[in-house]
């Protein structure tokens, strides 16, 4: 699919809701994903769209304003991305930041420095001369966060330079005839103290986007996009429990009710009271039709004597295609299949280019069954992960679910070193139970990406009461992290590892010592397997 095709498919839902929307210009996934979701929460509608779109792409797509993002490369390195220059002639606003900024400068015949000093981190900007993007309550000096080696040295004709930093002679540049704004700094980190005011200045006032974007107008869209896509077919949803497909599966109820059949296959290795709760929530407090799958016994049988954690994996997943198969058989009728794809799945996955829009395996366990030919019903495709969690909460999702932490999709299958019996599993479960309602208790659950307990195959002696032991330890794992791709080992109190060591040992039958992770990722991983 080109580039071309996808911006009409955008535009077309976008005719749906008449609304306004921002194009945030991808150079630089990390970058372009935090503005895009700043814009969001200023209430705007944003969209992030390859460097490489053109003018007449943009013509058509309409937007109230376009952002051109920063990026990890130079102007002046060779094969540096460009913008089509037709862009900044087609009079809608413009701001650049970081890159975004020099590339203005650098295409519109400025000149950006090479081989300057640079700045990395904190720096003081100075506003210069009267700025119309430096307005209202900012304070003629203040801090923000740079993070660029060349630097403007010149503006283009028509551009004024309205703030400087000690290394950034032109920090902000400013053309209100032109409607073109750039800023060197990052306004959307939260190291720039006064980076959203200058984003909603941008947004709201000279780029007159009303706030208008909000999360029931969320519901709304999908529910109608929905009803248009399915008609009055049967759709079905596999739910794992998990914050995606639990959000996705209460919004297409929404919008479709008793056509939706959701199936949840329990693989018996979910942790406490997980499965109990995915019942309770859908089918009794939803109404919402769900095949239950009580999978447990056979899930121990096929994992019977294989410890080696790859082939764990390969038998929990293809033992998990085969059930879900069988229990959908069934539903010949049905005609589609939700997923719980995110934006950022799209966006990592190459879907913003419009080159591979890669379905995300289904329970992340293993794939979609090859002979499927369900379509599928993605309702939250736009949508970042912190959207999903307040989306989920405004259909009345419990907090447990919507706040859930991340979950591999084999479960405690690849928290149990060596071989998985429902023994362990019930072993794990009761302390990993512990090691989560004592980060609740402390008041951590947001702050930590993961919190839960891992059963090693080692045993060690010890000592309780009068008695020698020789038990099992217990492994803590909690860490802080935003993406999953870095982690950090998290410093919990010593008194919280203290409670969880001697409820542990106390409560849990066959543990007689606790250990406490302290690997960040690199080198190590979030799960041990
Ligand atoms: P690692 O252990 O590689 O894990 O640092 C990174 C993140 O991915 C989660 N994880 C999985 N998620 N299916 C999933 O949906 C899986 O098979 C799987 N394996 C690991 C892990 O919990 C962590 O958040």
């Amino acid at each position: 699919m080109s580039t071309i095709g996808w911006v009409t498919s955008a535009v077309s839902s976008n005719d749906l809701s008449a609304r306004q929307e921002v194009l945030v210009v991808d150079f630089g996934a990390q970058y372009a994903q935090l503005i895009a979701r700043r814009v969001r929460e200023s209430n705007v509608y944003s969209r992030i769209v390859p460097h490489r779109i053109t003018a007449d792409e943009i013509a058509q797509a309409r937007p109230a304003a376009i952002i051109l993002s920063g990026g990890p490369k130079s102007v002046h390195v060779e094969g540096a991305p460009t913008l089509d220059p037709a862009i900044y002639e087609l009079g809608i606003p413009i701001l650049g930041i970081c890159y975004g900024a020099q590339l203005i400068a650098s295409q519109l015949g400025g000149v950006v420095g090479r081989g300057m000093r640079g700045e990395y981190g904190r720096a003081e900007l100075t506003r210069t001369t009267d700025s119309d993007l430096l307005t209202g309550d900012l304070p003629e000096s203040h801090d923000v966060w740079m993070s660029h080696f060349d630097a403007i040295t010149q503006v283009p004709d028509g551009f004024v330079a309205t703030a400087s930093t000690p290394d950034a002679p032109v920090a902000v540049l400013e053309s209100g005839s032109r409607q073109i704004w750039g800023v060197q700094f990052h306004p959307e980190v939260v190291h720039s103290p006064h980076g959203m005011t200058v984003l909603r200045r941008f947004l709201h006032d000279l780029a007159s986007c009303e706030p208008e974007w909000k999360m029931s107008s969320v519901v709304d869209e999908q529910v109608s996009l929905i009803r248009e896509q399915v008609g009055e077919a049967r759709v079905i949803c596999g739910l794992s429990g998990g914050v995606d497909s639990s959000v996705a599966a209460a919004l297409v109820h929404r919008a479709i009710g008793s056509q939706l059949t959701c199936v949840y296959v329990d693989t018996g290795l979910m942790r406490k009271g997980e499965s109990e709760q995915v019942v309770e929530t859908f089918r009794r407090n939803m109404g919402i039709e769900l095949i239950h799958v009580d999978a447990g016994q056979r899930f121990f049988d096929r994992l019977a004597g294989i410890s080696e954690p790859e082939a764990k994996r390969k038998a929990i997943g293809e033992l998990f295609i085969r059930i879900f198969e069988e229990h959908t058989g069934g539903l010949s009728e049905a005609k589609f299949l939700v997923q719980g794809t995110l934006y950022p799945d799209l966006i990592e996955s190459g879907g913003v280019d419009g080159t591979a829009e890669v379905i995300k395996s289904h329970h992340n366990v293993g794939g979609l069954p090859e002979d499927m030919t369900l379509e599928l019903v993605e309702p939250l495709r736009e949508l970042f992960k912190d959207e999903v969690r307040a989306l989920g909460t405004e259909l009345g999702l419990p907090d447990e679910m919507v706040w859930r932490q991340p979950f591999p999709g084999p479960g405690l299958g690849v928290r149990i070193i060596g071989e998985v019996t429902p023994e362990r599993v019930a072993v794990l479960q009761e302390a990993d139970a512990i090691v989560r309602e004592e980060i609740a208790l402390a008041g951590l659950e947001r702050e930590i990406w993961q919190a839960f307990a891992v059963l090693p195959d080692i045993r060690s002696v010890g000592v309780m009461g009068d008695e020698r032991t020789y038990g099992h330890p217990i492994i803590i794992r909690a860490v802080t992290s935003d993406d999953a791709m870095t982690a950090d080992w998290a410093r919990l109190p010593y008194d919280l590892l203290e409670k969880m060591s001697q409820r542990i040992i106390n409560e849990v039958p066959g543990i007689n010592r606790v250990a406490y992770d302290i690997t960040s990722k690199p080198p190590g991983t979030i799960e041990w397997e």
